[in-house]
């Protein structure tokens, strides 16, 4: 049996690694440690959370006793960290539990890990480390730099795990994915959020022309990609996980209306994201000398999460009945009521 401590399996990528994992193999046993904050939700581990190989334990990776405790208690094999606060325009907002998470609850994980016998540290990064590149793409060698709280604080947490390795043999590998999409995903991504607002035929506010281009990948690919790098990557490497397919925003906003057969007015252009990366690009050509190539299309994939939402209504609007309605006011309130003007 393999033992693997996933923290932040209660998020979008996390939720569908776990359940990834309980589906593709019968010897591994999962605990989830998740602070479940605003983006953390039990519901989307319902498929799973009665098998006898997971279970959940609420509390933050930032809580050097509670994370020592844990991994002395159960000896486990693996830690994946997804844990992190994601959102770039809520770290424009309030950088301050950025930091805190993905930079200090790294370091304490990896603090704890150190103090344990683990054979693999896999720390789930993105590629947004690099910050923006107007041709070409970034190598796993290439420098960072990042644009926003987000993607620093990221950033930052990645460097912890190379020292780690370097210093103290701790065998940590990163892994940098380009933007996921799929089911589990929080409405206030792109992507969910315009599936959601389409839906129910609110405006879909697309920041500035529409003409910045984000990497695309399948959170099923991502999963595969992960167990791969589990697999056959090696500590002290880093491997960028990417979809093959570049698309700009607005692009994506026209799929999706669409996709659902509204009208394509729902779109609406408003006052940009400020540092707004142009675009993202990665090249993926290690992680597919491991054997992994992504499956699935964006045409398809983005037919598929259509799909999903549509089915999953009542998942995504309790989520826009909680805190998701302040958050909404403030971030897109004065700039739609802009855009209208
Ligand atoms: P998410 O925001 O959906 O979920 C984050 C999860 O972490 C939530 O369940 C939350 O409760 C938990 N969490 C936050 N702070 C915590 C803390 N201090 N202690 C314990 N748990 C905590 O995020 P996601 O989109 O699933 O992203 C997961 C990981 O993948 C992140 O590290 C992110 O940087 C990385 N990533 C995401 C994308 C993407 O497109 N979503 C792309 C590349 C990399
Ligand atoms: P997002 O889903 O926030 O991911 P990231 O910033 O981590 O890439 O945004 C993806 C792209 O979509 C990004 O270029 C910003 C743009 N975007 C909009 O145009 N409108 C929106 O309401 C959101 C949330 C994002």
């Amino acid at each position: 049996m393999q033992r693997i401590l996933v923290t932040g399996g209660a998020g979008f990528i996390g939720s569908n690694f776990i359940q990834y994992m309980i589906n593709t193999y019968k010897e591994v046993e999962i605990v989830n440690l998740d602070k479940l904050t605003y983006a953390g939700n039990l519901n989307n581990l319902r498929s799973v959370e009665r098998d006898d190989r997971y279970s959940f334990f609420q509390g933050d990776i930032a809580d050097r006793q509670l994370v020592n405790e844990i991994l002395c208690c159960k000896k486990f094999d693996t830690i994946v960290n997804f844990a992190a606060e994601t959102h770039v325009d809520r770290s424009i907002n309030r950088p301050d539990d950025f930091l805190k998470t993905d930079i200090f609850g790294t370091f304490a994980l990896l603090e704890a890990a150190r103090q344990s016998d683990i054979k693999r540290y896999l720390q789930i990064s993105t590629d947004e480390v690099y910050g923006s590149i107007s041709e070409g793409s970034f190598s796993e060698d290439s420098s960072l730099t990042p644009s926003s709280p987000y993607s620093a604080s990221k950033g930052g947490g990645d460097l912890l795990c190379l020292a780690y390795y370097k210093t103290y043999g701790l065998p940590t590998i990163i892994t940098r994915a380009a933007n996921n999409y799929g089911p589990f995903q929080y409405p206030e991504k792109i992507v969910p959020l315009f599936i959601t607002n389409a839906l129910e035929d609110q405006p879909l506010p697309l920041y500035g022309d529409g003409s910045q281009v984000r990497e695309w990948l399948h959170v099923e690919d991502h999963c595969r990609a992960l167990d791969a790098v589990l697999q056959n990557g090696r500590p002290g490497e880093i491997y960028n996980i990417g979809g093959y397919c570049e698309e700009k925003n607005r692009v994506i906003a026209e799929t999706i209306v669409d996709l659902l057969k509204k009208p394509r007015e729902l779109i609406t252009y408003v006052d940009d994201r400020p540092g707004h990366d142009v675009r993202y690009s990665i090249d993926s050509g290690k992680v597919k000398s491991l054997g992994w190539q992504p499956q699935i299309s964006l045409e398809e994939g983005l037919s598929k999460t259509v799909a999903w939402y549509k089915k999953n209504r009542k998942w995504w609007q309790e989520i826009k009945n909680t805190e998701y309605k302040n958050y909404y006011k403030t971030q897109y309130g004065r700039r739609l009521a802009h855009a209208k003007a």
